[in-house]
């Protein structure tokens, strides 16, 4: 079985369980998901399957529009299949109440969208603490972990800063380390880099990569740049409402574990 620890100050990195575990972290089986618009019925996913094992880091590629933030969205228990299984962490997502729901996204999933999404009148030390400060951990805990893991990120000489304060790789790395304080097992991100220049946007992948492998995770990254999707454990195209192997260059690509 999996443990589902919370999360506390200081926790030791889960490269172990990576190591240990080789049960499938998400199990996506026939899923199929249809929006009612004004226009009619919109498909988007058709018979979808997926499967990504512990410590997998894989891309997700496809044309704006395909269903890719859906996808995420399902995975993350923000929006509910149509039809199908949708196993994430070992529960069920689709039958999660919305109580239920928001506990398992504190517990089980980091997220990063494409904006950071922090809260600008909070520092960004605060804005670290707030996933924990929501499950109830005490304020002076929740300061100390979000402190480690502004240092995780590379700003521990930033904690004070508000948002508008930093630059925008600064701002996708807080909030990277607010999607990870509460120790999640699952991170799931949705073109992290894509409203960053090329460098930043290498400089942030490389910090996903590294906090991916150090912290054992599960990764699904959304990204419409190939040559960071290459660098992924596999690449995935979201097509016509179902998932296909990308092929990658190979001497670009390289395991997670590698990176
Ligand atoms: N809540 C919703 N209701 C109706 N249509 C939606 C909803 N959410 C997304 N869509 C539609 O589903 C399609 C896929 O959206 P999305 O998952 O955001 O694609 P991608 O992230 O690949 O660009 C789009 O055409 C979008 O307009
Ligand atoms: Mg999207």
């Amino acid at each position: 079985m999996i443990e589902t620890t919370p999360a506390a100050a200081g926790q030791a990195p889960r490269t172990a369980r990576v190591t240990e575990l080789r049960v499938p972290v998400i199990q996506v089986s026939h899923l199929h998901k249809t929006y009612q618009t004004a226009r009619g019925e919109l498909t988007l996913f058709r018979d979808l399957n997926l499967q990504v094992e512990a410590g997998e880091m894989v891309a997700i590629v496809g044309q704006s529009g395909a269903g890719k933030s859906t996808l995420l969205h399902i995975l993350g228990a923000l929006d509910a299949p149509s039809a199908g299984t949708v196993y994430c962490a070992s529960t069920n997502v689709a039958t999660l109440t919305p109580r239920k729901a928001a506990a398992f996204r504190n517990r089980e999933i980091g997220y990063v969208w494409q904006f950071h999404y922090l809260l600008p009148e909070f520092t960004a030390l605060e804005n670290v603490a707030l996933p924990l400060l929501a499950r109830g951990t005490r304020k002076q805990e929740a300061l100390a972990a979000a402190a480690n893991w502004m240092r995780e990120v590379g700003l521990e000489d930033r904690g004070e800063h508000r948002p508008g304060e930093l630059s925008g790789g600064e701002q996708q790395r807080v909030a990277l380390a607010r999607a990870l304080v509460s120790n999640p097992r699952l991170l799931l991100a949705d073109e992290p880099t894509g409203d960053l220049d090329e460098v930043t946007a290498g400089r942030v992948f490389d910090l996903i990569a590294r906090l991916h492998a150090h912290h054992g995770l599960t990764s699904i990254l959304v990204t419409h740049n190939m040559d960071l999707a290459a660098r992924c454990t596999r690449a995935l195209r979201l097509e016509g409402g179902q998932l296909a192997a990308l092929a990658t260059t190979p001497q670009m690509g390289h395991s997670a574990g590698q990176i």
